[in-house]
């Protein structure tokens, strides 16, 4: 195995004490024998009496990021993405500190409300809404809805008597291209999202909503794409949608009340990486919108944001047992573990790089280049490419991943019949299972014919 001189990662610094921007929650502190402590539980703690591999919640820290939107934006209105995560306790969560939901299916949507989440202050996205989905937000008296395609304005005109008005906003195509894969940028033409502010298609669609006395248009919306870093193209999408609310104004006699930036906001995967402020994003953005606004003489509108990762992701580690450790004599290492794509399928679908540290055991070996790889029947099934871990890793080892909370369990497959993951929330020095891990008897329970 090749030695490295660096520190093995098992030392490496934690939490709020890290200089170099750390991608672990806040409350993430050197525990007992090697463990690691997020919410006052030790992981190896929780992987014990939970099993592996688990996903921990730090509620804390999905609360404080929370509470941080709407301090940052108090006059804004702050919708979670749902589809980052969601659970009913996340939804307690968010709802308690005072944000709303972006949700884009029923499935989405019906977990919210059955949770309690309040209709009214949910947003449903969705480029393919199906009538029964219209029918069910129509039904639960959803806040408002997004309108991405031509044939929902008709679907929805139709489900909507003129004396209870459905608040939508429409989606436009902004032309702004940002974020970190073009499988997930969307402030640009040609991909499935929206309507093209460019050749007109956006004004188009405004204007025929707005010949639908059912359906009350109260915004534009746009969502650029993900894990964006920097201010500028959303100061570039202000730009955008305020010239555009300027045309509609000046065609149509109506100053639409509502601005909606999307989500999008880049988190730290590598100690290090770099996120977006969201100081400086608030700040900008909310500056940007009110000189547009006063150069056009137009109304302030109210700023919408809706942020997944920014808010779940960092509340997340994911817990590991180390099932193979493989010394090849070309050097290379693989610390096989006991989930892989089927729980995280970013780094196959992205390449996403991820941070991951040994807990539960503290070792004085040097450090070594290790592939942490998952279990599933594929040579792509890599979590951490040159992972750097202490050279005595062995099976039974307990590896953590941090910055998990956002778009794996959400994307997680039953590929090889691999049950998903059981789910803890920690808080307090204490821990509590939300989602029990799914069992084979789970999958054999969806057989109805053979
Ligand atoms: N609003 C809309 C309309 C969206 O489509 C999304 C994400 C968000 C908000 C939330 O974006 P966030 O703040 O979480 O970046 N699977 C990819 C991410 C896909 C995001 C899709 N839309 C990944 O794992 O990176």
């Amino acid at each position: 195995m090749t030695q490295l001189t660096a520190p093995p990662a098992s030392t490496a610094a934690v939490g709020a004490h890290d200089a170099l921007g750390s991608p672990w929650p806040a409350s993430a502190r050197p525990g007992p024998g090697g463990d690691l402590l997020v919410g006052g539980v030790g992981l190896a703690e929780s992987a014990e009496r939970f099993g592996t591999p688990l996903y921990v919640l730090d509620e804390a820290e999905v609360r404080a990021r929370a509470r941080a939107y709407r301090r940052a934006l108090p006059h804004a209105d702050v919708l979670y993405a749902a589809k980052a995560f969601l659970c009913s306790a996340m939804a307690d969560w968010v709802a308690e500190e005072g944000l709303g939901l972006d949700v884009c299916s029923s499935g989405e949507l019906w977990l919210a409300v059955s949770a309690g989440f309040p209709a009214q202050r949910i947003l449903l996205h969705g480029n393919a809404k199906s009538p029964a989905e219209l029918r069910l937000a129509r039904r639960l008296r959803v806040g408002r809805i997004v309108i991405d395609g031509p044939a929902e304005i008709a679907r929805l005109a139709a489900l909507v008597a003129a004396d209870t008005p459905q608040k939508v906003l429409v989606r436009v195509v902004p032309g702004i291209a940002a974020g970190h894969h073009a499988a997930v940028r969307t402030g640009v033409g040609g991909q499935k999202f929206g309507f093209p502010i460019d050749g007109g298609d956006a004004a188009h669609a405004i204007a025929r909503v707005l010949d639908q006395p059912g359906l009350e248009l109260v915004g534009l919306h746009c969502h650029l794409g993900s894990q964006i870093t920097e201010v500028g193209p959303y100061l570039e999408a202000v730009d955008a949608l305020v010239r555009l609310m300027v045309e509609v104004r000046d065609r149509h006699g109506v100053e639409l009340p509502e601005l909606d930036l999307g989500g999008g906001h880049g988190i730290r995967y590598l100690p290090g990486d770099e996120e977006l402020g969201l100081a400086e994003f608030a700040v900008r953005v909310t500056d940007r919108l009110a000189v547009r606004c006063a150069e056009s003489d137009l109304e302030v509108p109210r700023l919408l944001v809706e942020p997944g990762r920014a808010v779940a992701g960092p509340a997340g580690v994911a817990v590991y047992r180390v099932l193979s450790v493989k010394h090849g004599s070309d050097g290379r290492c693989f610390a096989a573990v006991d989930g892989g794509m089927s729980d995280n399928p970013r780094p196959a679908l992205y390449g996403s790089p991820y941070s991951v540290r040994l807990v539960g055991r503290r070792s004085e070996a040097g450090a070594a280049r290790v592939d942490v790889v998952g279990r599933h029947c594929e040579a792509g099934d890599v979590l951490v490419r040159d992972a750097v871990l202490p050279a005595d890793l062995r099976p039974g080892d307990l590896l953590a991943v941090p910055a998990a909370g956002a778009y794996q369990l959400s994307m997680a497959s039953g590929y090889n019949l691999v049950g998903r993951p059981a789910v803890a929330a920690v808080r307090d020095g204490r821990a509590r299972l939300l989602i029990r891990r799914e069992t084979v008897e789970d999958f054999r329970l969806r057989e109805v014919g053979r």
